[in-house]
């Protein structure tokens, strides 16, 4: 089992958008996915309410409330038997971001980002909180970027290019800007269930992005530590 936790400060980068599409296509691709939604916002839970019966299944849990009455927070939180990939989204911002915790309970933790230059910034102090506070690399946990809406490269994106190098921190995948992501998250789909010929393309990223999380199953199997841990946490950044 490869848990994922989909994970930035900043709102609106596209955290329930890698986080609904990646369950979906890992559920399409016939693995038991889990989708746990810890954003009091509920937007991946309302996508997978909105999910059609006849596509393949996803167990979801709204991890952000109390349990229901007569039940047990631990029964709440349970992952069915044959679950290959758990993968959780998480709030903006700090306050209700256990980053701690979150960066503990997972393998892998993916970081959607915009190409703005605020965007870029505050990921990459975010990604100093994941070193520092969350003891990401301390604790053997992958870190990877997800570049969203990308359409054109800016400087800011070049510098932080630079920063991921220092740290030896991968891009995975691109998120193209279009439409279909849209509309696949109102209809409870990943835009690679959808029937426009054009989102064929987009499936493309999410089939990249499975590619590389199996390899770092692989990887974790082997017991193999990456060479980034032997690596300094840099404190520099991308410079302003
Ligand atoms: N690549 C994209 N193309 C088009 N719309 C997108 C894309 N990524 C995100 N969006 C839209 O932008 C909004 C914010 O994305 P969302 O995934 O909810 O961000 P977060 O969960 O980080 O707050 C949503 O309405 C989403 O559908
Ligand atoms: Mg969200």
């Amino acid at each position: 089992m490869l848990r994922v936790v989909v994970m930035n400060a900043k709102g609106g980068c596209g955290k329930t958008t890698v986080a609904t599409n990646l369950a979906s296509f890992c559920a399409c691709q016939g693995y038991g996915t889990a989708l746990f939604d810890y954003d009091v916002q509920g937007s991946s839970s309302r996508w997978l309410k909105a999910r059609p019966a006849q596509r393949p299944p996803v167990h979801g849990v709204a991890a952000w409330q109390p349990p229901a009455a007569g039940t047990t927070r631990a029964w709440q939180m349970r992952i069915p038997e044959h679950t290959r990939y758990v993968i959780t989204d998480t709030p903006a911002g700090h306050a209700g971001l256990d980053i701690e915790d979150r960066v503990a309970d997972s393998d892998v933790v993916l970081i959607p980002v915009l190409p703005s230059s605020i965007d870029i910034h505050s990921t990459a102090d975010f990604i100093r909180d994941l070193l520092l506070e969350g003891k990401a690399r301390a604790r053997n946990k992958t870190l990877a970027i997800i570049s969203n809406r990308t359409r054109i490269r800016t400087r800011a994106l070049e510098k932080l290019d630079r920063f991921l190098n220092s740290l030896e921190i991968p891009v995975i995948g691109q998120i193209r800007d279009t439409q279909h992501y849209l509309n696949a998250a109102e209809q409870g789909l990943g835009v690679h269930e959808l029937k426009e010929s054009s989102a064929r393309q987009d499936a493309h990223t999410w089939e990249q992005v499975l590619e590389w999380l199996q390899a770092q199953e692989e990887r974790r199997g082997a017991g193999v530590t990456p060479a980034s841990l032997a690596l300094p946490v840099a404190t520099g950044g991308p410079s302003h």
